[in-house]
Parts: C-alpha cells; sequence; structure tokens
C-alpha cells in the first residue's frame, strides 16, 4: 500500500468557505443539468456496488440512490467536515448509503468492488501525481467490465470559456483539464474506450462528462 497521505483541498478550496459548497455549485455549475446527465449516463443495474468518489456533501450520491434504490452506493471523501453534511443529507432524504472517509489515491477496498466509479468535480483537486494514483486506484477496484464516470474541467470551447478556466487553474490543479489531457491519463491507467459524452458551459470553464471501461 505505501506510505499513507491524508493531503486533499476542501471542496471550495479553503475549509472555512466549506459550508458555502451547496449554494455556490448550484449557481455556478449548472449542477441541476450535469448531475442528472451524469447520473443517466452511468446506467446502474439492480445490485451493483457504485462508489462516488470525492462525494462531497453528496448531492450526486444521493442522486444516485434515488436513480437506482436496489444498488448499493458509497460515498468517499477524505473531508470529515464535508462528510458530516453528506451525512445529514442522506438522512434527510431518507436514502441508505455508506460514507467512508479515505484518499481518493489511496482506496480503502479490495480489488474489482466495484461496478460503476463516479467522480465528479474530484480530479482537478489532484495533483498531477494524485490524478494518475486515483485513476490506477479506480482501474484496482473496479470489477472487468466495470465503468468510470466522470465530470470536471475539460479543454475549453470558447475564448470566453478559456479566460474564465484562469481562475481554477490558478486556485486548483486544473492545468491538465484546461489542456485536454485528462481522457489520456485515464487510458494510462488501462481503461478502454474512453469517451467525452457531454459539454457544459459554467461560471469557472467548460465541464466535461466522460465514460471508460475497464477491459
Ligand atoms: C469540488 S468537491 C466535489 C464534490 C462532489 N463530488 C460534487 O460533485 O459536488 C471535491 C471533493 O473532493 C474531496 N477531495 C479532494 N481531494 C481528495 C482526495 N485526495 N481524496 C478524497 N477526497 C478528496 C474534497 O474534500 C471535496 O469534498
Amino acid at each position: 500500500m505505501g506510505e499513507t497521505r491524508h493531503q486533499y483541498i476542501p471542496a471550495l478550496r479553503f475549509g472555512w468557505l466549506t459550508g458555502l459548497y451547496d449554494p455556490v455549485i448550484r449557481w455556478t455549475m449548472r449542477e441541476d443539468l450535469f448531475k442528472p446527465r451524469l447520473v443517466e449516463q452511468v446506467r446502474m443495474q439492480p445490485g451493483h456496488r457504485v462508489l462516488d468518489l470525492g462525494c462531497g456533501t453528496a448531492t450526486l450520491t444521493i442522486q444516485l440512490k434515488q436513480y437506482q434504490p436496489h444498488a448499493m452506493v458509497v460515498g468517499l471523501d477524505g473531508d470529515p467536515v464535508v462528510l458530516a453534511r453528506a451525512r445529514e443529507k442522506a438522512a434527510e432524504a431518507g436514502v441508505n448509503i455508506v460514507f467512508d472517509q479515505g484518499m481518493a489515491y489511496q482506496l480503502p477496498y479490495p480489488d474489482q468492488s466495484f461496478d460503476r466509479i463516479v467522480a465528479s468535480l474530484l480530479l482537478h483537486h489532484l495533483t498531477l501525481g494524485d490524478k494518475r494514483r486515483a485513476l490506477a486506484e479506480t482501474f484496482r477496484v473496479l470489477k472487468s467490465g466495470g465503468e468510470l464516470h466522470i465530470a470536471d474541467f475539460g479543454k475549453p470551447h470558447t475564448v470566453f470559456m478559456a479566460c474564465l478556466s484562469f481562475i481554477v487553474r490558478w486556485l486548483e490543479e486544473a492545468y491538465e483539464h484546461v489542456k485536454g489531457m485528462v481522457p489520456e491519463l485515464i487510458r494510462e491507467a488501462g481503461f478502454a474506450q474512453v469517451e467525452e459524452t457531454g459539454r457544459f458551459t459554467t461560471a469557472f470553464g467548460t465541464l466535461v462528462l466522460i465514460r471508460a471501461v475497464k477491459p
């Protein structure tokens, strides 16, 4: 397993902003559009085991469980504060979700444990080295034929989006995203059929949806 590290960038970059995460994402990231699209793309079946990596306050995790109540849904995040809010929201929604604290680049699960892994707005929080480790970990814990579904910043598709993307490049680890390198990083981890399935205009730049399959 190598060394144990516990480094993460909190949901809104600074821990003291975490309480504002839900309204900020709703107003700036077109969450109402892209999360339902991502949930549909995941095509969960009854009995599937689904991991929401970097689940944050669990808006998406809850939508996944509501979409397919007969799937087992797990949310993992490195931040205990955001996980406390996630647990509250799941209880308010009346859904049964397992929440684990852990690092995306050192997943606390055995090989081949999940049918689907979803990572929404997580990868741009990770350094290039940690993106590679996290993708290798998702590959390890997915079953053969399992799928990885990502929503995150991508190559800007307009000049205006390119201008806006300077904010996340400056604040977070979005260089590879803006350069359009994420699909290649996913292929390098061993995934096949890596394809961009959607694109959204947001207040911080172009957001893309990606699907990939573990052969
Ligand atoms: C921008 S939020 C996204 C939350 C949620 N997935 C969504 O779409 O709204 C990123 C989340 O990733 C978590 N995170 C960042 N680095 C992490 C790491 N190395 N391991 C696990 N979680 C991490 C943060 O704590 C935060 O909750």
